[in-house]
């Protein structure tokens, strides 16, 4: 088969590869119909993780269709199509059974195109099968249900809910790349009052304002002084940071109100200052973590029901040889105006 190899910092290759094969009773062989490039894939490439080892397929966010499954799989059958999510959960663990997956102790976790090949192929060993894919109804198209491998979750997990947003809030969302802009989705999923963009590049923030912002800011000197314009002096009840620098988490902190929530989607690869000496008399809840995918079935109900605009994210669409092209376009996403760009199987 075809896969997308990791070579060491800056290296790549669409390459040939040995077709995966089940190793344990529970794993499944999927047949890679549709599949998308992460921010965090190109995190890998700059060498930013470690764990990931020269001669690994990368992706964690993909859409097949199970051609193998092991004799100890029970939930899904060859020829269904399913998600192939960016977490895998052994789902007998500690973690996996009060539905944290993303901490799986198990061997699951994030894994795929991390610490075992991933979905950027023609085929997939998807480990646990039964419980890290979701079998997907015909109402929802491969397009849509890319997003539910990573963005939608994480965004909503990791962002929304440990930011509890709820009905008449203010909230703040600080990068909107993919991530920010599924935060601003579903942030409205809880009726906030107002929504505030903040981005570095003015097409973003125009993107920001498609997805429902009601204002977007470039992070300059003047950008906390509006905020604080904007919520009556005091700040965001809920202040969302997704981009994972430290001159973005020190914004979102500054950005919140007494008794608010800063929620850390960021994956940082730097200390950040943690301003305890103003912070500490401000009641603030700071949260952060790695995307769970517990919320994964909700979202795919919704989606099933028309409640996303898959197309406004999907800004690029390629057939899977060309998966060389796809992450040049989206490694210059601010010349490309790349958001997600999703391959097809031809
Ligand atoms: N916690 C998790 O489980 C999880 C899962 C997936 C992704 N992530 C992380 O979420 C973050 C966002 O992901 P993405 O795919 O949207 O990334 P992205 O790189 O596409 O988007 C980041 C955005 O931040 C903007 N930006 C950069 N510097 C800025 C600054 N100083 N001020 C304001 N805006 C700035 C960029 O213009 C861009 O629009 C990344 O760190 C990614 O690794 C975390
Ligand atoms: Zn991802
Ligand atoms: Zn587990």
């Amino acid at each position: 088969m075809k896969a997308l190899v990791y070579h060491g910092p800056g290296k790549r290759s669409w390459q040939e590869f040995p077709d995966p094969a089940l190793i344990d009773p529970t794993d499944a062989i999927v047949r890679v119909d549709a599949v998308t490039i992460c921010g965090t894939d190109l995190h890998i490439l700059k060498g930013d993780v470690p764990e990931t080892t020269p001669g690994r397929v990368l992706g964690h966010e993909a859409v097949g269709t199970v051609v193998e499954a092991g004799t100890g799989v029970a939930g899904v059958r060859v020829g269904d199509r399913v998600l192939a999510s960016c977490i895998s959960a052994c789902g007998r663990c500690g973690y996996c059974r009060v539905g944290r997956y993303g901490q799986c102790l198990g061997g699951g976790g994030w894994i795929l195109g991390h610490t075992i090949d991933g979905v950027q192929a023609e085929y997939v060993r998807v480990p646990f099968a039964d419980t890290s894919t979701y079998r997907l109804p015909d109402s929802v198209t491969d397009e849509a249900a890319l997003l539910l491998a990573d963005i939608l979750p994480t965004s909503y997990e990791v962002g929304v809910l440990a930011g509890r947003v709820s009905p008449g809030q203010s909230v703040a969302v600080v990068g909107a790349g993919p991530i920010g802009l599924a935060a601003i989705t579903t942030a409205k999923l809880f009726s906030p009052s107002r929504i505030i963009a903040i981005d570095k590049a003015q097409a973003r923030c125009d993107a920001a304002k498609d997805f429902g912002a009601d204002a977007s800011l470039p992070p300059d000197e003047r950008c906390a002084e509006q905020v604080m314009a904007m919520t009556d002096g005091l700040g965001v009840d809920v202040a969302i940071e997704a981009v994972g620098i430290p001159e973005t988490f020190e914004l979102a902190t500054r950005l919140v109100r007494p008794g608010g929530h800063v929620a850390n989607i960021g994956v940082h690869g730097k200390p950040a200052v943690l301003h305890l000496e103003d912070l500490w008399i401000k009641d603030v809840t700071i949260t952060t973590g790695l995307v769970d995918t517990f919320s994964t079935a909700t979202l795919l109900r919704m989606t099933a029901a028309g409640r996303f605009d898959s197309g406004a994210f999907v800004t690029h669409r390629f057939g899977l040889d060309e998966m060389q092209d796809a992450y040049d376009v989206f490694d210059r996403a601010a010349e490309t105006g790349a958001l997600k760009v999703a391959l097809f199987r031809t």
